[in-house]
């Protein structure tokens, strides 16, 4: 394994400051999972992916509403793109004691979250805007 920054890449926030602050949540959760996979922490691994399979259920359900409600043109394809973390998600349950492959599994999710949410997310954030959504409205934010 080589070495992994643990700082968030430039261009992770969007300005809206309850969906960053969900974003940060699931990429502290994903650098929990690489970091208990890479150990080989079996039950840690489990008790991780339950916590994300919540989060990012949280997480997904209010972009999808915040997207319908505001009518943003792409939520179908945006939808799509969160089904595929889903998936991937299920996947990486059935193979997570087998640690090889849940370490690529890891690695990968965590390079999804970080794309997914600079090239997808950022595009709805002027549409969310423009329809008056109130960027700083948000749970305590760390
Ligand atoms: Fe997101
Ligand atoms: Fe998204």
């Amino acid at each position: 394994m080589t070495t992994h920054s643990h700082t968030l890449p430039a261009n992770f926030e969007i300005g809206i400051a309850e969906l960053d602050t969900q974003h940060k949540r699931l990429h502290a959760l994903l650098l929990r999972l690489r970091d208990a996979v890479g150990k080989h922490y079996g039950f840690a691994t489990n008790a991780i992916l339950d916590e994300l399979a919540i989060e990012t259920r949280i997480h997904f359900a209010v972009e999808e509403s915040l997207m319908r409600m505001l009518s943003f043109p792409d939520v179908e394809s945006h939808i799509t793109e969160h089904q595929a973390l889903r998936d991937q998600l299920e996947k990486f349950r059935k193979r997570a004691q087998d640690f090889e492959v849940a370490e690529d599994l890891a690695s990968f999710t965590l390079q999804w979250l970080n794309d997914h949410v600079d090239r997808f997310d950022r595009e709805f954030v002027d549409h969310f805007l423009r329809a008056g959504i109130d960027p700083k409205a948000a749970p305590n934010s760390k």
